[in-house]
């Protein structure tokens, strides 16, 4: 094996898909830990900034520069280079959040055990779902009451259609916790026992020699519902897990470190190290092939007015980065030379040096990237698939607050929806213009940016939460828009209606059941 292919085959690069307060935060801080990458606990919690007002998150920004470090966590583990993206939720949810889901291998599902599939965590699977990457499902807080783990695995195939395969078991839950039955390393993990007494082993007949433990009620309790599964429930299936059609399921809880280091150890093993991209539509590039090429999921513009440099982030799809190397990016056909980039770390950035296929480097930019862009070395043409847009559900109408100003404000809407910051719709008989997005901080975001790098002050004016459906040109009638279904069109002319909620759509959908609807990812 060439020293590349060795390299490309220690990566592993992931994100955590979960809603808000299941515990994403919690777990990454312990693989953190296990990484070695922080030294205790509560080093990436303070600098969430989840319960930040988004002028506080300005300020952050503007201090720090461009805020990069915890977008990309790199760690080694048992021989393995680990990639964690980060996917921010709360009021930083944005189309990078789904963006960022185009740039992993592979994506762990945590899962608050007390509340199963939260709304969140929905939104996020289906767009990795769609993707048929491996998904790798952690249930959460099992030092709390939580549902029934069988509930729980159910929950999986019946509201995400996954099947779920328990990799291990509670033994009792909440206060009544005792410990997991790892199904797949034939052992018992304690809860709250220390690394030496934590693990007991168990026969070939999946028996525990312990007496004691044998005879307590849980533990008969968890091998009634162990039986259970054998029988009736998923078995493990490799092939369906990479794929992304079956999701191994781990218990455990994040806060009291338990179950997290057997569930790392798992992922690692199962998780796959990058392989082959597509490119020029119909083309394999596998991520051990010599030619650098990479692709831009992501820009993060600078909020500090001082500093107009913005970060790309490049997904490296195959070869070796090399600063100062020159690249084409495929868009125009330019060459640019790539001197100042930056991986990631999650205590500092430090300059790149051995950044290959699964690694993420962000790039300096001046304004050449835009979001979907392809990067390559060498003379072949590499052209990745363009990225998926995905259904804005907030809307604002926009306006320039200085009439005298339309140049600087068509100029700035323009620029900003091309590099993927906002989406940008019409009002279909009015022309007025609409903004879309999947999170509020994409407009604050908007509104800052025009100001400062456009020197163009907007006005926007909330139209709130809609569900957006497209609809063929040739079904559409003028008159079946209204105040609670907006007839707009986005930024290639295609109509599509904005639905005030679903009981609008449903009341339309009676009253012209012929007319097809359809939704983007
Ligand atoms: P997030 O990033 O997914 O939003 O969640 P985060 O890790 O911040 O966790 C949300 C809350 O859930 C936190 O409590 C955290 O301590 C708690 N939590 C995470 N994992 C577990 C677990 O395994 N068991 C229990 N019991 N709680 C867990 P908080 O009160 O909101 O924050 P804090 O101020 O206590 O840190």
């Amino acid at each position: 094996m060439n020293e590349l292919t060795e390299k490309v085959n220690k990566r592993r690069t992931f994100a955590i898909i979960s809603h808000p307060d299941a515990g994403k935060t919690t777990i990454t801080e312990q693989l953190l830990l296990f990484g070695g990458v922080i030294r205790s606990a509560g080093t990436v919690k303070a600098r969430k900034t989840g319960h930040y007002a988004t002028s506080d998150w300005m300020e952050i920004e503007k201090k720090r520069g461009i805020s990069v470090t915890s977008s990309v966590m790199q760690f080694e583990y048992q021989g393995k280079r680990i990639n964690i993206l980060d996917t921010p939720g709360h009021q930083d949810f944005s189309e990078d959040t789904y963006r960022t889901l185009m740039a992993v291998d592979a994506a762990v599902m945590v899962i608050d055990s007390a509340k199963g599939i939260e709304p969140q965590t929905k939104k996020l699977f289906k767009v990795v779902k769609q993707r048929g990457i491996p998904i790798f499902t952690f249930m959460n807080k099992l030092d709390r009451d939580g549902r029934d783990p069988l509930d729980l695995i159910a929950e999986l195939e019946d509201l995400l259609g996954i099947e779920g395969v328990a990799m291990n078991w509670p033994i009792g839950m909440g206060k009544t916790l005792k410990g997991l039955y790892d199904i797949a390393n034939n052992r018992i993990e304690l809860y709250r026992k220390d690394d030496a007494d934590r693990f007991v082993p168990l026969d070939e007949n999946g028996q525990v020699a312990d007496s004691e433990l044998a005879a307590d009620p849980q533990y008969q309790e968890t091998l009634e519902s162990i039986d259970l599964i054998k029988e009736a429930g998923n078995t493990f299936d490799k092939a369906k897990v990479l794929a992304g059609d079956q999701t191994p399921v781990f218990f455990g809880s994040a806060l009291t470190n338990f179950g997290v280091e057997t569930f790392l150890q798992s992922f690692v093993d199962l998780a796959p190290a990058p392989s082959s991209h597509l490119v020029n539509e119909d083309e394999k590039l596998p991520a051990d092939d010599p030619t650098f090429a990479g692709f831009v999921f992501k820009i993060q513009a600078n909020m500090n007015p001082n500093h107009r440099d913005r970060i790309a982030f490049v997904r490296v799809a195959s070869g070796e980065f090399k600063p100062g190397m020159d690249v084409t990016l495929a868009r125009t056909g330019k060459q640019i030379r790539l001197n100042n980039a930056t991986e990631f770390m999650s205590s500092e950035r430090v300059r790149v040096n051995d950044a290959v296929a699964g690694d993420i480097v962000g790039l300096y930019d001046t304004g050449n990237f835009q979001i979907g862009d392809s990067i390559y070395a060498g003379k072949k043409d590499l052209v990745f698939p363009p990225l998926p847009e995905f259904t804005p559900e907030l809307f604002v109408r926009v306006t320039a607050k200085n009439v005298m100003k339309q140049k600087s404000f068509h100029k700035g809407i323009n620029q900003l929806v091309q590099e993927g910051a906002i989406q940008l719709y019409q009002n279909y008989q009015t022309d007025d213009y609409i903004l879309g997005a999947v999170g509020q901080l994409q407009f604050e975001v908007f509104q800052f940016r025009m100001k400062n790098e456009y020197n163009s002050e907007v006005e926007m004016n909330s139209i709130g939460h809609r569900v957006a459906r497209w609809i063929d040109p040739d079904q559409l009638d003028p008159a079946m828009s209204s105040s609670r279904n907006l007839l707009v069109k986005d930024r290639y002319g295609n109509p599509l209606f904005l639905f005030e909620n679903e009981f609008a759509m449903r009341f339309f959908h009676d009253k012209y059941p012929d007319v097809k609807l359809t939704e983007k990812l």
